[in-house]
């Protein structure tokens, strides 16, 4: 069904989130017909620009990235006659004044009272000022006429976050509040609800009886492009593991929920949280590894060390590669240990969940058929490869007892032979951006979520920022990160599967 009439204000319109996702998620939403004949876009920013102008600027983002290619152009006219563009100083409240009015303008139109959502693509400072004159003008309505979007990072640490919460908390709803994680947008990471609640062949194995260990780690091989200055106030702790490892990682041990309702959802992602061990300041050396890249070689090319890049103080002490180990102390995962790991410039970009099964309990083979046996293990790949596989041992063809690991894969394709093709795989950004527009918030984070996150990863980030590591840059780009890393998980007789 099409979503109601809507008018979307977006802060920071002029911004890079804006132009390369955020509108073209639109467009291809509009493409797809789920925005009704009623929808506007308002797009804020310092600079000054007539509609045409901030439209071409949108159309080339559009054009650039979108996953459905250039934009047709009769359609684009169509979408873009949708779309105007408002200077406005954010801090003042004469904006919202602006706003009110051309809202009222759609409303004389429409005839209809439209949902108002406000999209928050601006640096985190702003979020504040910008809640604060929405409440002011009397503009934070309730969930059946207005949202509010708020992009991550979603504070710096636990007390920050909690006094975001509060002035959020003071002036909306809870169910208005959309705090974005666009991991929990992506298809493959929504598939991992579906594959263990809608499957009946695996949830009774999965606990601390069959599961020897877990493994998620999402590598880039991207360094940090043109936002040193974001980087160097986050570091990965803060911009990969306290959100979309750790809601990867939610999503991997949840309890099954009794129904697919934003908050049942969500409270069984809390509980995991909520269970995951406390590190004690004495013990982070041991579970955790930080990382920065220096200067090496990604795909033949010669790439710079974190220090040269643009905005980066040249003795920086910011993390770039982070590892983890963990514990969920709970009766499903007791004495299973997690391991998380994130790092930007390594040698490939690959985002993997490994689940590895215990061992046999005995070796029925002769040694001599075995050397080549391997646990069992489910991975699941996130992207760029998209899918799922099972590593088996099976008998090798031949006049002797051989064994050798095989494997069951399912891939994207499989739908196509399975008499379901698809039209492609949506953004995750247009998957989040409908589900704000239906005021669905089962793939958002609420707000006790993101406390429980920060809380869990508060040890690591006093300990490590009390002592700056004297080693950085530790690996090279192009690498798989910092030696440490491989010896936190080979301590315990493993090792990284990617
Ligand atoms: C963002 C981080 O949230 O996620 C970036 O700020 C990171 O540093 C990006 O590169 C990764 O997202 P994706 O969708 O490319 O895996």
């Amino acid at each position: 069904a099409k979503t109601k009439p809507t008018v979307f204000i977006i802060f920071g319109g002029t911004g890079d989130l804006n132009h390369r996702k955020i509108t073209p998620a639109l467009y291809n939403l509009f493409l797809d017909g789920w925005l009704p004949a009623e929808f506007a876009i308002i797009g804020t920013g310092r600079t000054e620009l007539t509609d045409e102008q901030f439209r071409n600027n949108l159309l080339q983002g559009i054009n650039q990235f979108s996953r459905k290619g250039k934009a047709e152009k009769a359609k684009w006219k169509e979408f873009s006659e949708h779309i105007t563009y408002q200077i406005s100083n954010i801090k003042e409240a004469k904006a919202y004044a602006e706003f009110a009015q051309r809202i009222h303008h759609y409303q004389q139109e429409w005839q209809l009272e439209p949902c108002i959502v406000y999209y928050l693509a601006v640096s985190p400072g702003f979020f504040p000022v910008i809640a604060e004159n929405i409440a002011k003008s009397k503009l934070a309505g309730t969930l059946a006429t207005t949202r509010i979007v708020i992009e991550k990072p979603f504070g710096r640490d636990l007390a920050s976050a909690r006094q975001l919460n509060t002035l959020l908390g003071s002036i909306f709803e809870e169910s208005q509040i959309y705090r974005i994680d666009h991991y929990l947008g992506k298809e493959t990471v929504q598939n991992i609800l579906a594959f263990r609640f809608a499957n009946a062949l695996f949830e009774h194995i999965w606990n601390r009886n069959y599961i020897d260990h877990v493994q998620i780690s999402v590598s880039e091989q991207l360094g940090v492009e043109s936002r040193g200055d974001f980087y160097e106030t986050a570091g990965a702790l803060r911009d990969m593991v306290q959100n979309h490892l750790f809601q990867l990682l939610c999503l991997v041990a949840m309890e099954p929920p009794v129904s697919y309702h934003a908050d049942e959802v969500r409270n069984r992602k809390v509980d995991v949280l909520n269970a995951l061990r406390t590190i004690r300041p004495d013990e982070v050396s041991q579970v955790a590894v930080r990382g920065q890249y220096g200067a090496g070689w990604i795909e033949g090319k010669k790439a710079i060390g974190y220090h040269q890049e643009e905005d980066v103080a040249a003795n920086s002490a910011q993390l770039t590669f982070a590892a983890l180990k963990l514990f969920i102390d709970n009766w499903r995962w007791q004495g299973v240990p997690f391991y998380l790991r994130t790092g930007k410039r390594l040698s490939e970009t690959d985002s993997v969940i490994t689940i590895q099964f215990k061992p046999v309990p005995h070796q029925s083979f002769p040694p001599e058929a075995t050397t080549n046996w391997q646990p069992n293990r489910l991975i699941i790949n996130i992207q760029p490869c998209m899918g799922i596989r099972m590593q088996f041992q099976a008998k090798r063809p031949g006049l002797e007892m051989a064994l050798h690991p095989v494997e069951m894969q399912f891939s994207y394709d499989d739908f196509e032979k399975a008499g379901a093709p698809t039209e492609g795989t949506p953004e995750a950004y247009e998957t989040l951006l409908l589900d704000i527009t239906r005021g669905d918030s089962t793939l958002f984070m609420r707000a006790d979520q993101v406390e429980a996150a920060w809380q869990v990863l508060m040890p690591i980030i006093e300990a490590w920022e009390a002592t700056p590591a004297a080693d950085f840059p530790n690996y090279e780009a192009g690498t798989r990160g910092p030696v440490e890393a491989d010896a936190l998980i080979a301590k315990d007789g493993h090792s990284w599967m990617v």
